[in-house]
C-alpha cells in the first residue's frame, strides 16, 4: 500500500484540474532523429520523450542472436536533468533495467521477428523530461517510431496507466498521483485485439476495479491511436508539402 498522505480528488477535480477519466494533451511528433531507422517524440502532459528505432542490423554480440527471428533490445533512460528528483549519476538504474524489459516484451508480441532471422532491432527511449506515466507514454512514442522505420508489426501498441485514490479510479496518472495514490497500474494494449501485452501493479486493486480500470483504459486507447495515426500520416504528407513549395 502506498502512502497517501495528499488529497489528490477535491469535489471530483484533480490536483491539475482534470476529472478521474480525463487524460493530459498528447502530442507526438514524428521523424524528429534524422539518424535513425524511425524516430518521434512525445509530448504527453509535462512528460517529454524521444524515440528511436535502429535495425534490423546483424545481432551483436553474436550470442545474442537467434537464427530464427530478430530479437528486440531497448534501452530506456532518463536524462539526469529530467526530474525535480536526483538523476545525477548518468547510466543505467534498476528502475531503467526494468522499463527497458517490459518495453522490449511489448515490441517482441508485435513486430513479425521471423521476417528478419539473426538481426537485432533496437529501441532507444530517452526521457527528457518526467512527471510520471514515463512508460506508457515511451511505448506509445516508439510504436510511431517503430511504424516509421518499416518495420512490420501486426499492430500499433499504446500504453497509459490507471490508478487507485479511495474508492475512485483515475486515468494517466502524473507524477504526484503516482506517488501519493494507492495503486497504479501501466497497461499496453494491441488495439485490434485488445491484447494485453504489458500489465504491471504497483498497490492493489479490487478485481472490480481492475476491470473497471482496464476498460477506461481501453476507451482512452481510442485517441491515443488517433493521435499515433496522426502523427505517422502526417510524417507521409511532410514530403508532398515541401514538393509544393518548390
Ligand atoms: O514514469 P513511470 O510512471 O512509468 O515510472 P515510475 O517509476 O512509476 O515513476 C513515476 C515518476 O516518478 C517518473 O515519471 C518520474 O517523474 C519520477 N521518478 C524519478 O524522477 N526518478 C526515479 N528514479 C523514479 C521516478
Amino acid at each position: 500500500m502506498k502512502n497517501n498522505g495528499i488529497q489528490l480528488i477535491t469535489n471530483g477535480k484533480r490536483l491539475d484540474g482534470r476529472t478521474a477519466r480525463d487524460m493530459r494533451s498528447i502530442k507526438i511528433t514524428p521523424n524528429v532523429v534524422k539518424n535513425a531507422a524511425g524516430s518521434a517524440s512525445i509530448e504527453w502532459g509535462n512528460n517529454k520523450i524521444i524515440a528511436a528505432v535502429h535495425g534490423p542490423t546483424e545481432a551483436l554480440p553474436r550470442h545474442t542472436a537467434n537464427p530464427d527471428r530478430a530479437v528486440v533490445k531497448c534501452r530506456y533512460m532518463m536524462a539526469p536533468f529530467s526530474s525535480s528528483e536526483e538523476h545525477g549519476r548518468a547510466g543505467m538504474n534498476r528502475r531503467a533495467v526494468e522499463i527497458s524489459k517490459v518495453t522490449a516484451e511489448v515490441f517482441e508480441n508485435v513486430i513479425l521477428l521471423d521476417q528478419f532471422p539473426g538481426t537485432e532491432i533496437s529501441i532507444y527511449v530517452e526521457v527528457l523530461q518526467s512527471d510520471g506515466g514515463t512508460r506508457a507514454a515511451g511505448i506509445t512514442c516508439a510504436s510511431v517510431a517503430l511504424a516509421l522505420s518499416g518495420i512490420p508489426m501486426k499492430d500499433l501498441p499504446y500504453a497509459v496507466s490507471v490508478g487507485k485514490v479511495g474508492n475512485d479510479l483515475i486515468l494517466d496518472l502524473d507524477k504526484i498521483e503516482d506517488n501519493y495514490s494507492e495503486a497504479d497500474m501501466p497497461v499496453a494494449i494491441l488495439p485490434r485485439t485488445n491484447s494485453i501485452v504489458l500489465l504491471q501493479m504497483d498497490g492493489a486493486m479490487t478485481k472490480e476495479q481492475f476491470k473497471e480500470g482496464l476498460a477506461m483504459v481501453i476507451e482512452s486507447g481510442k485517441e491515443i491511436s488517433r493521435i499515433q495515426k496522426e502523427a505517422i500520416r502526417a510524417a507521409y504528407q511532410e514530403p508532398e508539402k515541401e514538393k509544393a513549395h518548390m
